[in-house]
């Protein structure tokens, strides 16, 4: 793993001020952890008062509107998440993909627009179960990748490779407790680095990091996080509970260097 790892936690639609308290937690845990990145997406509604509670770790929402302003009841650009707090944003999300029909070039435009605003972007790409059994994942998840990636990346790559994360989450380990097997993930992450490195050239495409995530616990972090390619975990459920969320930090920690 050239960088650090980065071991991110997704509260998704959980979490009311109570759970400040884990947030808190993994904050103090991490500040005596500097070889992992840690970082937190909350859901909107504590995105400030989890940045207010936190030192070390970063924090960032779990999508963006495309737009900058004006009406779309419900939404929130991605300039109100940056002044909330927030320092990158978590886009694509299956589960976003899924639940709001976001396509391809939707994810495009929020990418953008959260770029221009001056947010970390974490593209997730993933494949259905039906997809990887026709033999057909590598190849959704790299068009996928493709078209969600905006033209402007290519510039702030130039800037900081940190600008982009990719999260490779394939749906059917989300949440299930199955996991693909660590040559799968490998194979996955090396189709992904090629997709980028072609993208945006050997240096920045290389320097890219790339997460897994689906079902990652601290019982299985060593194993998933030692498959080649795997610069770190985005973490769901896991990542609601200091104890365990930090099992999978210290996995990071442990890792061979
Ligand atoms: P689980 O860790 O709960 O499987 O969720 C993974 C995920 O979707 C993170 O974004």
């Amino acid at each position: 793993m050239a960088e650090r790892p980065y071991i991110v936690g997704n509260w998704k639609m959980n979490g009311t001020r109570s759970m400040l308290s884990e947030a808190r937690a993994i904050d103090r845990a991490s500040q005596r952890l500097m070889k992992v990145e840690v970082a937190l997406a909350p859901p909107f509604t504590l995105i400030h008062a989890t940045h207010k509670e936190v030192e070390q770790i970063g924090v960032g929402a779990q999508d963006c509107h495309a737009g900058e302003e004006g009406a779309h009841t419900g939404d929130i650009s991605a300039a109100m998440v940056l002044d909330a707090g927030a320092k990158f944003v978590i886009l694509g999300h299956s589960e976003r993909r899924q639940d709001h029909g976001e396509t391809n070039e939707i994810v495009r435009d929020k990418t953008e627009s959260a770029l221009a605003a001056g947010l970390r972007i974490i593209l997730c790409c993933g494949e259905s179960e039906e997809t990887r059994d026709a033999g057909k994942a590598e190849e959704f998840v790299t068009g996928q990748l493709r078209a969600s990636l905006p033209a402007s990346v290519a510039a702030m790559l130039e800037s900081g490779p940190e600008t982009l994360t990719v999260a490779y989450e394939p749906i059917w380990a989300i949440g299930t407790g199955r996991t693909p097997t660590v040559a799968d993930i490998s194979a996955m992450h090396r189709a992904i680095r090629a997709t980028l490195v072609e993208l945006y050239g050997e240096d920045n495409g290389s320097a890219v990091r790339i997460l897994y995530g689906g079902s990652v616990k601290p019982d299985n972090a060593t194993e998933l996080l030692s498959a080649d390619e795997v610069g770190g975990a985005l973490v769901g459920g896991a990542s609601l509970s200091a104890e365990n969320f930090l099992g999978i930090v210290m996995a990071a920690v442990d890792l061979p260097e």
